[in-house]
C-alpha cells in the first residue's frame, strides 16, 4: 500500500495574522502543486480562518495546533474541534509542549483524539520520550502507553486515517536554533516507527498497520530532510522552527519531490 507523503508546518506560538499571511503568500510562491504529497501548515488558531480564505487547496491544507474535546459549553478560553471542523484538515494532539506546559494527560488526549475524529478532523497524534525516559532507556514503554491510550477508543477504520507523529522530546528545537539542535537519527526514528507500526498490527491488523501513517519530528529542516524520507517506515515530517522560514520549509517539500520521484522512478 502507498501511503501519501505528508509534511506539517508547526508554527507554534509564533506569527500574528498579518505575518502568517505574508508566510503563506511566501510559500504559495514557492512550492509547487505536487499530487503525491500533502503540506499541512498549522498556524495559531486566530490565523487559522484568515488563511482558510486565503489558501490554494490545491498545494496546502490547514491543521489547527489545539482543540477541546468537549462540542460546545462553559469552557472559559477554549475552542472545540466543532467549530474549526469547516476550516482544518487536520488537529496536531498530544504535542511534548501541551503535555509538558498545559498538563495535557493521556486521558484528555484520548478524548482529544476521538472528539476530533467526531468531526472529521484526522488527528495527527505526538508521542514521544523526554530526555530523561531516552536516557534511562524508557522509550518504547512510553510510546506503548502515549499511543495504547490515545486510540483506546477507536474502531479499525477510524485507525487507517490517523497519523502518528513521533516527536523524541529531546530533538526538539527551541525553534531558532533549528539547525544545530541535537537531532535524532534516522536509524533511531525507523527503530522507533516499525515498533509504532507492530503496536498498531497488534490491536488493529496489518492493513490497519501498514495504513497509517508514521511521521518524525524534531529539527528537521531542508538539510536533514531527505534523510529521514528516504527512511523506511517514515512518511513525512512535522517541522515547527524550520517551517516559520519560507525557504527551508520549501526546502523540506522539496526532498520530499526528490523521494518521491526516486520511489517512482524504482517502481518501473
Ligand atoms: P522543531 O519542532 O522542528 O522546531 O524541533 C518540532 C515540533 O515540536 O513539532
Amino acid at each position: 500500500m502507498k501511503r501519501k507523503k505528508i509534511i506539517v508546518g508547526n508554527w507554534k506560538m509564533h506569527l500574528n495574522v498579518h505575518e502568517s499571511s505574508l508566510l503563506l503568500h511566501r510559500l504559495n510562491q514557492n512550492i509547487k502543486v505536487h499530487r503525491n504529497i500533502e503540506v499541512v501548515l498549522a498556524p495559531s488558531m486566530l490565523a487559522l480562518q484568515p488563511l482558510s480564505v486565503q489558501i490554494d487547496r490545491r498545494k496546502f491544507r490547514l491543521a489547527a495546533q489545539n482543540a477541546y474535546f468537549v462540542d460546545e459549553g462553559a469552557f472559559t478560553g477554549e475552542v472545540s474541534f466543532s467549530m474549526i471542523r469547516d476550516i482544518v484538515h487536520y488537529a496536531i494532539i498530544g504535542h511534548s509542549e501541551r503535555r509538558l506546559y498545559f498538563n495535557e494527560g493521556l486521558p484528555l488526549i484520548r478524548d482529544k483524539v476521538a472528539a476530533a475524529i467526531r468531526n472529521d478532523i484526522v488527528p495527527i497524534l505526538c508521542v514521544g520520550e523526554t530526555k530523561s525516559e531516552y536516557e534511562a532507556h524508557e522509550t518504547k514503554r512510553v510510546i506503548h502507553d502515549q499511543l495504547t491510550t490515545a486510540i483506546s477508543n477507536l474502531a479499525s477504520r477510524e485507525i487507517d486515517n490517523l497519523v502518528i507523529a513521533y516527536e523524541p522530546v529531546w530533538a526538539i528545537s527551541n525553534g531558532i536554533n533549528f539547525a544545530n539542535h541535537v537531532i535524532a537519527k534516522p536509524d533511531q526514528v525507523a527503530g522507533v516507527v516499525t515498533y509504532i507500526r507492530e503496536i498498531i498490527a497488534e490491536l488493529y491488523g496489518d492493513r490497519a498497520s501498514e495504513a497509517v501513517r508514521i511521521i518524525y519530528g524534531g529539527s528537521s529542516n531542508a538539510e536533514n530532510a531527505y534523510s529521514y524520507l528516504v527512511t523506511e517506515g517514515v512518511d513525512g515530517l512535522l517541522p515547527g522552527g524550520a517551517s516559520l522560514n519560507y525557504l527551508e520549509f520549501s526546502g523540506i517539500i522539496a526532498a520530499a519531490a526528490r523521494v518521491e520521484a526516486l520511489a517512482l522512478k524504482e517502481a518501473k
